[in-house]
């Protein structure tokens, strides 16, 4: 039973801290999916880079419901995730670990729900609370434990991309309460709460978003941020997989209770 995945984010491409890494895939009504499975602290933990294991899919044209189907249908319960983002917060400083609690949605063309009317119905699914709280309980537990600071709390602004903002945009961001700018945490965690799982982000800081960084963001900037970080995230996640107790109730577990449940 694969009850924990791990999606990676910019960065995080490679299960390498699973043992017995092996390869699999699964059709789902959007397309197949392709992840590896590997062994963790005796459990069996799925894992998915959220742009291909080489960065090749863009943020407005990643399968968001494939990967979150797939999850399910494989019998995930709980997902970790990581997501790069820049700081529009002067707290917030490259290298630093977020654990957002809340989102702006500046997307555009994305599919948000996999209830589209017709036979599936209509649903309006509940993000007072967006990110699990038993998961953000866990992952603060691990940051504890590992002595990696984890800045407890973040509003996650995402946006359409794949260009990086401009000044204004980020000004404008900053004065509606947003800490962080990234392109890909929506939908994927509200598709997570209509499949009734519970999922959080570790969000990492690789730079200062545009017009507060004095310089042009690059990608090779992001990048050289996550590498030289990349050990640290691995651990905290490791150590919060450890911790992650799969059989254990969660608010999110059941989160469209209103609508008879989530079906595959
Ligand atoms: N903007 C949007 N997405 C990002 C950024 C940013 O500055 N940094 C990392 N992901």
């Amino acid at each position: 039973m694969i009850e924990i995945a791990i999606i990676g984010g910019t960065g995080v491409y490679d299960p390498r801290i699973l043992a017995n890494v092996r390869e699999a895939e699964i059709a789902t009504p959007y397309g197949e999916v392709k992840y590896k499975v590997g062994d963790y602290a005796g459990k069996a933990v799925a894992f998915i880079p959220r742009h291909g294991s080489s960065h090749s899919i863009p943020p407005h044209l990643i399968n968001y419901r494939a990967n979150i189907w797939a999850m399910k249908k494989i019998g995930v319960k709980a997902i970790v995730a990581t997501t790069a983002v820049g700081s529009l917060n002067i707290e917030m400083k490259p290298g630093d670990f977020v654990l957002v609690d809340q989102f702006l949605d500046f997307t555009k063309s994305r599919h948000h729900t996999f209830y589209e009317g017709g036979e599936r119905g209509v649903v309006h699914v509940d993000v007072t609370e967006p990110y699990c709280p038993t998961l953000r309980a866990v992952l603060l537990a691990a940051g504890e434990e590992t002595g990696i600071r984890i800045h407890p709390k973040g509003t996650y602004v995402c946006t359409e991309g794949p260009r990086f903002e401009t000044p204004a945009e980020i000004r404008a961001y900053a004065k509606l309460g947003g800490d962080l700018v990234g392109m890909t945490n929506v939908p994927e965690v509200v598709l997570a709460r209509e499949a009734e799982m519970c999922y959080a982000t570790v969000s990492m800081v690789t730079n200062f978003a545009a017009g507060i960084s004095p310089l042009p963001l690059t990608h090779g900037e992001v990048l050289d941020t996550m590498r030289d970080n990349a050990e640290k995230i691995k651990k905290l996640i490791m150590a919060a997989i450890g911790k992650i107790n799969p059989g254990a109730d969660c608010t999110c577990l059941h989160a469209l209770a209103e609508y008879g449940g989530f079906k595959l």
